[in-house]
């Protein structure tokens, strides 16, 4: 039975069991035919909508040329691909890792990163999320990680994330005792996500100014800085990658989720190949079903669709009328609103509170998700018409007055 699955019971008491038998745009319908809205992108995976036709029909065209690459060897559509990212990306970004998901890129950055520096030291944030493999738990350290699974990785600390809501003080604070971490000159790379934490839920913001600084003092003092850009990336937080709110060009990006529009596996770290080079000798960076050309094809498409449509201003506009209208009921029940693009979050005076209104809003048909205890998170397909991000958010807020 799938619905006693281990993958299923991780979500058990949290959210109803969810018997999906169609998705489309920003649209769901359960087994029995009920019909959802969709506020999730399934967590920042479809973007562009569910089964999003364009990218579906790319995968069934690659279907007919060639479905698996070889590890020694490239598919024109890997090529493609590859140019037409780093096309997207600042021109110092000039190589991409072919991977098969968030995690495993992220992995292999840390990986490339003590090649590189000769450093074992990594900084990551508390409460943001990289992943469920053993670096990545100790990079973000997962609220509840249970103690079983210690030891983490060796070597891999965090700092308190500088959200904007702390102030200016606490932001020079983070300043300087970052700078004394860096100027030790031992730590091989600065692990954030660019801004926003969107991984494990929370939504918080960081303060203004917080990617160029953590850029500036890694550059200074020889650590590299990573950039996952698994949630943000792909217009979801009103640019195309998060990194150009603030124009920083890091050492390593991560995508994953968004980069195919959830049609294919794939991840990737693109980077510099001087950076990379010393990796492809002193550690072996390879994934067998990393890239394949069907995920490519999908990958490719959705990059072409998100130019192509200018997505990033969609999701700007949209998520400001979001945030606007759901502004309006900031008081006792809703503490703060706050995010970028469309992800938002939604914070509510308690825990029992916010899943209260999640459950209630999931019975009257809005799928939502609640991200971390007392924040909502609020992830719509960018693509989303007016006529249902109406009805949804009219289905929300006629559950927070309580
Ligand atoms: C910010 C961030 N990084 C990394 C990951 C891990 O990606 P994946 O689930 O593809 O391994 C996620 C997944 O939710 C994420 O949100």
């Amino acid at each position: 039975m799938i619905e006693n699955s281990i993958v299923y019971r991780n979500f058990k008491g949290k959210y109803e069991f969810f018997p999906l038998s169609k998705a489309e745009g920003a649209e769901l319908w359960d087994r029995n035919g009920k019909h959802y809205i969709d506020f999730t992108s399934g967590w920042n995976v479809t973007n562009l909508g569910w089964n999003n036709p364009e990218v579906n029909q790319a995968v069934i065209e690659q279907v007919k040329k060639n479905v698996q690459g070889l590890l020694w060897g490239s598919d024109p559509i890997q090529e493609a691909y590859a140019a037409a990212l780093t096309a997207a990306l600042p021109k110092e970004l000039d190589a991409c890792v072919k991977e098969t998901g968030g995690t495993e890129s992220v992995e292999v950055a840390i990986k490339i990163a003590r090649t590189y520096t000769n450093r074992k030291k990594i900084i990551g944030f508390s409460n943001l999320y990289h992943g469920q493999l053993f670096a990545s738990l100790a990079l973000g350290n997962a609220p509840g990680t249970p103690e079983k699974l210690a030891p983490l990785v060796p070597e891999i600390t965090q700092m308190p994330f500088p959200n904007e809501r702390s102030g200016k003080e606490s932001f020079d604070q983070f300043v300087s005792e970052l700078e004394k971490l860096l100027s030790k000159e031992d730590v091989a790379a600065v692990v954030t996500e660019p801004g926003i934490i969107t991984g494990w839920g929370s939504t918080l913001v960081a303060y203004p100014g917080f990617l160029g600084k953590v850029r500036e003092l890694t550059k200074r003092f020889g650590t590299l800085l990573i950039v996952d850009e698994v949630g943000t990336g792909f217009s979801r937080t009103g640019k195309l990658f998060g990194i150009e709110h603030e124009n920083v060009i890091p050492d390593m990006v991560v995508f994953a989720k968004g980069i195919s529009n959830g049609t294919v596996a794939i991840g990737t770290v693109v980077g510099q190949s001087k950076v990379f080079e010393q990796a492809f000798t002193d550690a072996v960076l390879i994934s067998t079903f990393g890239w394949t050309p069907i995920a490519c094809a999908a990958a490719l498409k959705t990059l072409q669709i998100h130019q192509r449509d200018k997505m990033w201003e969609v999701a700007e506009q949209k998520g400001s009328y979001i945030m606007e209208k759901l502004e309006a009921f900031i008081g006792d029940v809703v503490v703060d609103v706050r995010g970028r693009g469309m992800e938002i979050g939604l914070q509510f005076k308690d825990a029992e509170t916010c899943a209260e209104v999640r459950r209630k809003a999931f019975a009257d048909g809005l799928h939502v998700v609640v991200g971390s205890k007392d924040n909502m998170q609020i992830m719509p397909p960018l693509t989303i018409s007016q006529e249902l991000l109406d009805e949804g958010l009219g289905i929300l807020t006629s559950h927070l007055g309580l």
